[in-house]
């Protein structure tokens, strides 16, 4: 059983992985931070260690990086382009090192050198060179084939396009990183989250010249295939990179022993805001590589080489004012307006409070000086009030009890999966009552998972709500083009693209259409089993109109909030004239049924009593999974009722009188891993 459940929390991990590489690498839009990013990655490999039965395509121990996109012509790496596993702290230095001792069976005392080298945190880029001649400059891509950008790697002038020293590999990879300064990167902060995207977006241009526009640098620290070469260390290797003309990092040292190592990484750590690029942690590599020879790679990564990383980046400042952000579902975001700093190349000028108790619990007001951190892209947060420079005069913040945007009452509700009351305050008002909130929910309505207009992103729906041109959704299916064309930012070209995606979107899936509505705690999974229960959108829309939602309630994973919003949702005037207009205008298509190939295919199901080692959740998607069904209520219509502790005594003695099948928790696992 517990088989069942590492494997799914294994898989679920693996995804969330490549989501996160997605959007690294293709989009160069990161979703988490990267210490969030390495805990995954970790967790899924201390899996692996443990449960020798999990294996994936996508495990960071089978790969390195993400696919390349499909832009650039892809091209193998003659020797495969690796990634460094991480260490946090000393423990993690001293366990990577004595990994190294064993491994080479030396005593504990022997003395390993390092080359100790700042990491930057740019795009790593492959430059071969044959007789001396740059031919060729790959991205990392996936390590085993990069995508040729040798073009724009071109226009960067610290790449030197020839060398002539005598000592220069007749062929050789020289690899480092591309990264953009950060005085360079405070003219283009308005276009890029941080320099590291800017460094990505601009080495992936299509046309050169677009990348010359942005002043990349490149630091060469190690090398790929190479032919005819005569070194033997390091730090070697760095200062002959630096005689044939390319640019090294001026931090780089040779060190011996742990203790010299953590006193480099605190020195570099508290220099790090004052170096003109963004270091995220230090390298440190066996410094003879003959040792590294010998040592060889794990997986996907070397044994002799590891990044010390450093931990997120903090800053002080003040705040000048706190204000109220509202969201689609009316939620009251408190930020705060610091005044700018500049956090590990980054300026920031907002910070997240959360909600209004993170302020009680906290004390935040306005004038405090505050700690803020910023760790990778995620939206900075304040850490702690320095109450030692708070003034006298100084007042509470107090949160408004009124909607900022619509003067409703905001109210905190109270939570029946917690039962206790939310930490958030939210408007009162259903939808598009608050302007605010309608503007988010237009925003929801477009989106990916729901509507997915192409082009159609938020910068627009503020546009148009500003110009009055739309105020619910449905005003999106009947725009004035021809004044939009007149419009500044637009051409015929523009809209006709928007127009053509808004008309290709009029044909919509039963379930999206239900997810677009916005509905609180109506989720995408929650609007699938919504279409799949009713099948058409007339159902829901008369469910709506005469507000029978008996038909609702036996959805096997629609519980009393969702029912109650739902309820709430179909009370409101303008909800319904939503719903009815949209009717009118769009081909709203029945829910797929699901192919059937499953060996529960057909069969019906239902759980009473509590199960060993397997939430509800993933007993349902086994089956479901299987192309069972569930059902949930004892009827003739049920096949098998699986009973784990404490069963209902009534429904085990109705499914008894209808001759259902009863099966223990054990019976269902080995029906099921016949399955598979
Ligand atoms: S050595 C096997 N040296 O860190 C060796 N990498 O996670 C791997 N990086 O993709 C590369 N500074 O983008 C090396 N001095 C340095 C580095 C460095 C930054 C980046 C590089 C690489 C990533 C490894």
């Amino acid at each position: 059983m517990d088989k069942i459940k590492i494997k799914k929390d294994y898989l679920e991990k693996i995804q969330k992985l490549v989501k996160c590489n997605k959007h690294y690498y293709d989009l160069s839009k990161p979703l988490v931070d990267d210490k969030e990013y390495d805990q995954i990655k970790k967790e899924i490999l201390s899996l692996e260690k443990r449960y020798n039965f999990l294996e994936n395509k996508d495990s960071p121990s089978k790969k390195v990086g993400f696919k390349p996109s499909k832009n650039f012509k892809k091209v193998p790496h003659k020797v495969l382009m690796l990634s460094l596993s991480n260490a946090f702290d000393e423990k993690d230095l001293i366990n990577f090192e004595k990994k190294i001792i064993n491994f080479l069976n030396e005593k504990s005392s022997y003395e390993i050198e390092y080359s100790a080298e700042p990491k930057i945190d740019g795009i790593s880029a492959s430059l071969t060179y044959k007789k001396g001649e740059f031919v060729m400059g790959l991205s990392r891509g996936d390590g085993k084939e990069g995508e040729d950008i040798t073009q724009n790697l071109r226009t960067i002038s610290d790449i030197p396009k020839k060398v002539l020293a005598k000592d220069f590999p007749t062929e050789i990879d020289i690899r480092g990183e591309v990264f953009i300064q950060n005085k360079d990167f405070e003219k283009l902060k308005d276009k890029f989250a941080n320099p590291r995207n800017a460094a990505s977006g601009s080495l992936r241009q299509k046309n050169p010249t677009d990348t010359k526009k942005i002043p990349l640098k490149f630091i060469a620290y190690t090398f790929g295939y190479v032919k005819d070469f005569k070194i033997n260390k390091q730090n070697e290797y760095l200062s002959k990179l630096n005689e044939w003309g390319f640019k090294i990092n001026p931090f780089n040292k040779k060190i011996k022993g742990i203790k010299n190592l953590m006193k480099n990484y605190s020195e570099i750590e508290s220099k790090r805001n004052k170096i003109n690029f963004d270091i995220d942690g230090i390298v440190y590599k066996i410094n003879s590589f003959d040792l590294q020879k010998r040592l060889g790679n794990v997986a996907n990564s070397p044994r002799w080489a590891i990044a010390h990383k450093f931990s997120a980046n903090n800053g002080v400042s003040t705040i000048t004012n706190i204000e109220i952000q509202i969201g689609r579902t009316g939620a009251l975001t408190p930020v705060a307006k610091i005044k700018p700093i500049n956090i590990g190349g980054v300026v920031v000028s907002n910070a997240t409070l959360h909600n209004e108790d993170e302020i009680i619990r906290k004390d935040i007001r306005v004038g405090d000086v505050v700690v803020v951190e910023r760790a990778g892209d995620v939206i900075p947060h304040i850490i702690e009030v320095d109450l030692k420079k708070r003034k006298k005069n100084s007042q509470k913040y107090i949160f408004p009890l009124k909607c900022p945007s619509c003067g409703s009452e905001t109210i905190k509700e109270y939570n029946l999966i917690t039962k206790k009351k939310d930490a958030v305050r939210r408007c009162s008002s259903e939808g598009y009552d608050c302007e605010k909130m309608a503007i988010e929910k237009i925003k929801h309505f477009v989106s990916k998972e729901a509507f997915n207009i192409d082009g159609f992103g938020k910068k627009i729906v503020e546009n148009f709500w500003n110009l009055k041109i739309i105020r619910l959704p449905q005003d999106i299916f009947t725009l004035d083009f021809k004044e939009i064309e007149k419009m500044d930012g637009w051409g015929r070209q523009s809209v006709a693209n928007l127009r053509y995606a808004i008309e290709e979107r009029k044909n919509i899936s039963f379930e999206r259409f239900i997810y677009s509505l916005g509905i609180r705690h109506i989720g995408f999974e929650n609007a699938k089993l919504i279409a799949k229960t009713l099948k058409s959108a007339e159902k829901f829309i008369n469910i709506a109109k005469d507000k029978k939602i008996s038909e609702l309630l036996n959805i096997d994973g629609i519980g009393e909030t969702q029912i109650d919003s739902l309820q709430k949702f179909f009370l409101n005037q303008t909800n319904l004239k939503v719903i009815y207009s949209l009717q009118k205008i769009l081909k709203i298509n029945n829910a797929i049924q699901k192919k059937k190939d499953g060996i529960l295919n057909s069969k019906t199901f239902m759980f009473t009593g509590k199960l060993q080692g397997i939430s509800r959740a993933e007993a349902k998607s086994l089956i479901e999974k299987n192309s069972g069904t569930i059902i949930s209520n004892v009827s003739k219509k049920l096949d098998y009722l699986i009973i784990g502790e404490k069963p209902t005594k009534r429904k085990v003695e109705t499914a008894k009188e209808l001759r259902i099948k009863i099966l223990k928790q054990s019976e269902w696992l080995s029906l099921l891993n016949k399955t598979s």
